[in-house]
């Protein structure tokens, strides 16, 4: 008994070694790249992170301390599809303390100094906190957006300003985590880069490789910002298949559809190897759907792209374009609603939805069969906000309900307010406004690329942010208030 307390020292001592291992003993084969978190409650962690090879047992170092990392964590989640030029690993970190700082390598990693990551804060915890946002984001530079395009393309990058991704590198400090619901990498946007001839010494063939090439460039381009910041993903229509949702050489008259595109390019593969959400804490499924507690809030991404129900597969029915389904008639319905229900709103108050397509915009590109399943059940739970992209322009609406302003606005509305920002910016990344505008427009702009940063200061009053990308600054703010009283405490008392 006298040395029963040493015992805590012995995985220490038998982890050192592996430790050491993991990261002076370096094959490029196996040497992570593309590491990026997730969120699988306040407790846990999500590592997940690409190799050129597939690893036997992917693994994790962790501790609370930068230079002693005495906790290991494996899993054997490494594996790859038709045309990945990678793996893709995943091991879920567990038994963490929430709202806790994490250093953690990789196995296999070149660093020598540890990323850190800190864990959600427990629901109902009423510290302030702020949230990134982008949407339809892809890569930057000769694989994407430029300060270039390809014949018949607009909207390059002017030269000298900051790319989204560069500009949340440098506000890394002003948010907890970061949104991306849908639209991620625009791999896709291959075939469209090839036939304006924007990509040099390409072919139509190789397109397998070039598909690949574009996701690792993205991937790599955002792993300052992943590797530290968990990075929670939607569903968008440009995960689903590499023909760009059918593109058409103008030059030729061809249309390219989803038959060009090899086995491992089609029906979202990509993305669901890729990121490893809280479905399965959550209920949900995969990628798809899920859902999470942070802080004062309650966060639910759905799919707009498919399984949509009451009979609706998707935005785009009929199309040969089509994916899914991925889960059971209604399953996603019947989750959201369930979801909706159990959520307490005295412990996480605010509700906010994200999704990849918009129900409200003024440039066009709604989805009647999205806000004909959802927007009832928006408005029966009250849901207080619903963020998508889809659209390249920012819009901002009012609360909206079956087309009908809220007459309170944002001081207190019944409706759920609806806000477009899909001007994240990739390849010819932005769209038209329709004018006149949508009656229950409020702002909107589709000249400039730009993110969105979403501060909840407590249980009646949110910010959101519209941010430029190309030098920081705020061009659109609004406040949301809510009436209503929060005084739970129950959050001090977890349940572990
Ligand atoms: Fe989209």
């Amino acid at each position: 008994m006298r040395f029963a307390f040493l015992t805590w020292l012995l995985p220490v001592v038998l982890a050192l070694p592996q430790y050491n291992d993991g990261y002076q003993t370096v094959d490029s084969s196996t040497q992570p790249v593309q590491i990026r978190l997730s969120y699988q409650g306040p407790t846990a962690m999500m590592v997940s992170w690409n190799t050129f090879a597939q690893l036997h047992r992917p693994t994790v170092y962790y501790g609370l301390e930068p230079f002693f990392l005495y906790q290991v964590a494996t899993s054997s989640d490494s594996s790859t599809y038709p045309t990945s030029l990678t793996y893709n690993n995943h091991v879920n970190l567990t038994h963490l303390w929430p709202d806790t700082t994490y250093y953690y390598l990789p196995a296999g990693s070149n660093s020598t100094v540890p990323y850190s990551f800190r864990t959600a804060k427990v629901a109902g915890d009423p510290t302030p906190f702020s949230v990134a946002v982008v949407v339809d984001m892809g890569t930057f530079g000769p694989l994407g957006l430029s300060t270039t395009t390809g014949v018949g393309a607009a909207n390059p990058l002017q030269p000298g300003a900051h790319t989204t991704i560069q500009d949340i590198s440098q506000q890394l400090h002003t948010f907890d985590f970061v949104l991306h619901p849908g639209d991620i990498s625009y791999a896709d946007a291959w075939l469209k880069e090839e036939i304006q001839q924007y990509l040099p010494n390409t072919s139509r063939v190789d397109n397998p490789t070039v598909y690949e090439h574009i996701n690792n460039a993205f991937y790599d381009e955002l792993v300052n910002i992943t590797a530290y910041k968990p990075y929670m993903v939607s569903p968008g229509n440009h995960e689903a298949n590499c023909d760009n949702g059918g593109t058409t050489d103008k030059t030729t008259g061809i249309k390219y559809t989803e038959s060009i595109c090899p086995v491992g390019q089609t029906n979202f593969t990509g993305y669901r190897n890729r990121f490893r959400m809280p479905s399965q804490p959550s209920g949900g499924l995969e990628n798809f759907w899920y859902s999470y507690d942070y802080g004062m809030t309650h966060f639910i991404s759905i799919d707009t792209e498919t399984d949509l129900g009451h009979g609706l597969l998707g935005p785009d029915e009929g199309s040969p374009e089509f994916s899914g389904p991925f889960g059971l008639m209604n399953q996603q319905l019947t989750w959201l609603q369930n979801d909706l229900a159990s959520v307490n709103r005295t412990r996480t108050p605010w509700v906010i939805v994200l999704g990849h397509r918009p129900f409200y915009n003024s440039a066009g590109g709604i989805c009647t069969n999205c806000s004909a399943v959802f927007e009832p059940l928006f408005y029966q739970y009250d849901v207080d906000l619903y963020f998508c992209g889809h659209s390249h322009v920012y819009v901002r609406t009012a609360p909206v309900y079956l087309n009908q302003t809220d007459p309170n606005g944002l001081n207190n509305p019944r409706f759920t307010w609806y806000v477009v920002n899909g001007a994240a910016g990739h390849y010819d990344g932005l769209d038209t406004l329709q004018y006149p505008l949508m009656p229950y427009t409020q702002f909107a702009q589709d000249t400039d690329y730009s993110w969105s940063r979403f501060t909840f200061h407590n249980c009646t009053h949110m910010t959101l942010e519209a941010i430029a990308s190309n030098n920081g600054s705020v061009y659109d703010e609004a406040t949301l208030f809510k009436n209503r009283t929060c005084n739970d405490d129950s959050w001090k008392f977890p349940p572990w």
